[in-house]
């Protein structure tokens, strides 16, 4: 059920996550299914309703820094980030705060919590409602393309979630850039549309882009295939067939494609992020051999693009 975000909308949300119930909430990023990180019974309804492993930890939504303080501790460092960029499409991994409580699952057996305060107005009225914070993963079943508006959410997870509110079409379209922080360290987890360069100018250290060996332990959800279609991917495509799907970036496009979705003319990576998901998600049908996707320029936000097509196209 997609409902409106009216004030009547967000109190019927607000009760619904109350009572250990999913909805599917709007960010400035992407699309998530929200419960309450308190409520352990609503956590595993999350990872039961996308089939997600369990070892997979989530990021916890709070309405300001403020109160993630409850739950985090911050370092010099993690705090300026956090008022440089929140709300905002940040995810800050901290130590989890001693004393306070979040459902075990979230965490998954780390004793870090990632945390973020979304930018999205709808989803702020939403933290205001309620008086506990929300676990969001993107709302798609594991693995799957991550959704960007509110009927791709009922196509995903309808059947589990209490309602979905409608924010429109996300922003960004790209997930949140997640880091690990600790004082002198700055671990890039998942690339976003906040930038290692813009991350740099506030910590006036290079954020490490390179993963640890022991990277299962620090980030368990970089090690999974992620974001695909169900039909293949073909990377970096200078030329097309003509029984394949055209991704095309910029406006030099080449001819003969079954059909063509261009994710920005004008060559602006941002519009692209915003437009990627969704467009894969059209070109994602059985009539089509394969998507074959343009070139991205791997500057701003075309890294984050670029992360999310390797990860579709990886076997
Ligand atoms: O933009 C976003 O971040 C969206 C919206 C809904 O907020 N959420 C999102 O959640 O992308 P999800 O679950 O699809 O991705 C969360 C990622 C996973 O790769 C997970 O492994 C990682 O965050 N993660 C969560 N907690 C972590 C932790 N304590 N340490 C390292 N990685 C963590
Ligand atoms: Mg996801």
């Amino acid at each position: 059920m997609i409902l409106t975000p009216t004030e009547q909308h967000i109190t019927f949300a607000a009760d619904a996550l109350r009572k250990g119930k999913l909805v599917g909430i709007p960010t400035e990023t992407v699309y998530g299914v929200a419960a309450n990180a308190t409520h352990a019974k609503a956590v595993e309804a999350i990872f039961e309703a996308k089939g997600r492993p369990s070892h997979n930890p989530l990021i916890v939504h709070v309405s300001s820094l403020n109160e993630a303080e409850h739950y985090v501790e911050f370092s010099a460092m993690a705090k300026r980030l956090a008022k440089a960029f929140w709300p905002g499409p940040l995810t800050l991994v901290l130590p989890l705060r001693t004393g306070a409580f979040i459902a075990p699952p979230v965490m998954a057996g780390l004793h870090t919590l990632a945390i973020r305060v979304p930018e999205h107005a709808v989803m702020q009225q939403l933290l205001q409602a309620v008086d506990f914070p929300l676990a969001a993963p993107s709302a798609n079943r594991s693995g799957k393309l991550s959704p960007t508006n509110a009927a791709h959410v009922e196509e995903e997870l309808g059947d589990s979630l209490a309602c979905i509110i409608n924010g429109g079409s996300c922003k960004r379209g790209v997930e949140s850039t997640i880091l690990y922080v600790e004082d002198g360290l700055c671990r890039l987890l998942r690339p976003g549309s906040i930038t290692t360069t813009m991350i740099d100018d506030i910590t006036s250290i290079r954020a490490d882009i390179e993963l640890p060996s022991n990277t299962a332990i620090l980030a368990p959800g970089m090690l999974l295939k992620h974001y695909a279609p169900t039909i293949p991917i073909r990377l970096n495509a200078l030329n097309v067939e003509k029984d394949e799907a055209l991704l095309a970036f910029g406006s030099m496009v080449p001819e003969g494609a079954a059909k063509v979705l261009n994710l920005s003319k004008s060559g602006n990576v941002e519009e692209a992020a915003s437009n990627l998901f969704a467009y894969l998600r059209i070109l994602d049908k059985p009539e089509f051999a394969r998507i074959a996707v343009m070139p991205i320029p791997e500057d701003s936000t075309g890294v984050a693009i670029n992360d999310r097509l390797k990860r579709a196209a990886s076997k």
